[in-house]
């Protein structure tokens, strides 16, 4: 245990050119939200004092993201070391340890950050504690030079490497865990003599080490260590993230019968023996019993499902879905901002907007909840046990009471009565013999014109 504090500074002032967006890079979602907040989650669990993300002018939207948390200013683009410099007066004089992250690098696990900072603190007292990694392809990362003893003893960047430096496989992942008393005073060294004329965080590995100061290293895998730069690195990053949420619901006892094709959100929460069929996209704010079964090509987002009951396949729960103990939901039915109660079904080709749906009730096949006239929405209120025959239009604001039964066909404008029976179609009528007349009258006319012709 140690009573040291632990402060956080993220780098995100970063415009992500590549990533051709109107839409500040670290604001593009994963699993549901931006790739920023999985990153303060991470954090979250290192418990810090104090986060500050660095971000550039009008990044509102990064700004609002990462509240309450503060944000810092970065106007010039001058490089990581003038960015964490940027954080100076946010973070003011910090003498714990302080983490730095890149909002572009969000799927750094809370146990690497563990183990930075338990390096940080150990025996060696080391002054900046760098995670490192051994990616497949080296490319352009900086490269960690290591001492005979494993210490670190500096960070060169790919454009600044020998040709023996660059052949070094351990890599710069960029996070960093720096002792809070020689921070500043190391960034304040920090020139920009470089390939790139940047002002470089890494530089104050070989600052600290001349005067004295020990660094380490603690390697990392690189799956947590993707940065985010483009489209491409962004579907990278979301693949692993789904990775992760479908190990952990088959942990948790939710069988998915094609994890690859089963889609989740950030917040999805399944309760166990729950089967998930193929082809399913879960969007956030969905919350699933024990026991449902969700069958293939559903789409839910914002609803909840309680235990035992199936929805799909081919179901959409729109946000505000309830769908009760025991229900149905079936092929082709969308269902949005309504209350399907315990044991009630609607089994085909419906759509159930604004509504309650009473227990046991059966919603038969082409059912419409006419809920919206142009300018306002209606409710419509179907009673417990009641039955909706096929192709009727419920004309909302209505109410269908208790056990009541409404024909197949109807337009129903007014409420129901509870045990009442509702059919608003035109009388049907039964003309004996018209069918065969008709059959014959227009075979006799095809005869004469091809007669003629
Ligand atoms: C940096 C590291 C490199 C490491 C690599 C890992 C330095 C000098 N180099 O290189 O060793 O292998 O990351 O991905 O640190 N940023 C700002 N303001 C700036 C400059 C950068 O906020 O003025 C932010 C960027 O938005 C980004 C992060 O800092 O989130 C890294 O910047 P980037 O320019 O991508 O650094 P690299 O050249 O990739
Ligand atoms: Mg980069």
């Amino acid at each position: 245990m140690t009573d040291r504090k632990t402060a956080a500074i993220i780098l995100a002032a970063g415009l992500g050119t590549r990533m051709k967006s109107d839409l500040p890079k670290v604001m593009h979602p994963l699993a549901g939200r931006p790739m920023v907040s999985h990153l303060l989650d991470s954090i979250a669990t290192q418990d810090p004092d104090r986060v500050v993300a660095v971000i550039g002018e009008g990044m509102d939207q990064v700004a609002a993201a990462v509240a309450p948390h503060r944000t810092a200013i970065q106007v010039e683009r001058l490089g990581t070391a003038h960015a964490v410099l940027a954080a100076r007066q946010a973070l003011g004089d910090f003498p714990g340890d302080v983490l730095v992250l890149y909002g572009d690098t969000p799927l750094i696990s809370p146990e690497t950050l563990a183990r930075m900072l338990d390096a940080r603190r150990g025996a060696a007292d080391p002054a900046v504690v760098v995670l490192g990694f051994r990616p497949a392809d080296p490319g352009a990362y900086g490269r960690l030079v290591t001492g005979a003893d494993g210490g670190l003893e500096a960070i060169v960047e790919f454009k600044d490497a020998t040709p023996e430096q660059a052949a070094i496989d351990l890599c710069n992942s960029g996070v960093m865990a720096i002792d809070g008393t020689c921070l500043w005073p190391l960034l304040d060294r920090v020139g920009n003599d470089n390939a790139k004329g940047e002002y470089y965080l890494t530089d104050i590995v070989a600052l600290a080490r001349a005067d004295g100061r020990a660094c380490a290293v603690v390697e990392g895998h690189e799956d947590e260590l993707l940065g985010v730069n483009s489209r491409a690195e962004l579907a990278d990053a979301e693949w692993i993230v789904q990775e992760r949420i479908r190990r952990y619901m088959m942990d948790s006892g939710v069988t998915l019968m094609d994890p690859a094709t089963t889609f989740f959100s950030f917040d999805t929460q399944i309760g166990r023996d729950t089967t998930i069929e193929p082809n399913v996209v879960i969007r956030p704010g969905v919350t699933v019993g024990q026991g449902v079964t969700i069958r293939a090509f559903s789409h839910l987002e914002g609803a909840a499902v309680a235990d035992g009951a199936q929805v799909g396949p081919f179901a959409r729960l729109r946000p505000g879905a309830m769908i009760g103990e025991h229900a149905r939901v079936g092929n082709y039915v969308e269902i949005k901002n309504a209350t399907v109660e315990p044991g009630a079904k609607v089994n085909h080709l419906t759509y159930i907007g604004d509504a309650r749906i009473g227990a046991k009730a059966n919603v038969g096949a082409g059912t419409i909840t006419c809920n919206y006239d142009g300018f306002t929405k209606g409710h419509t209120d179907i009673g417990a046990g009641a039955f909706i025959g096929s192709n009727t239009a419920l004309v909302a604001p209505v109410k269908v009471g208790d056990g009541a039964i409404v024909g197949a066909g109807s337009v129903v404008t007014t409420d129901v009565p509870a045990d009442a029976l509702a059919v608003t179609r035109a009388p049907q009528q039964d003309l004996p013999g018209w069918a065969k007349g008709f059959r014959e009258r227009k075979s006799a006319e095809k005869a004469a014109k091809q007669k003629k012709g």
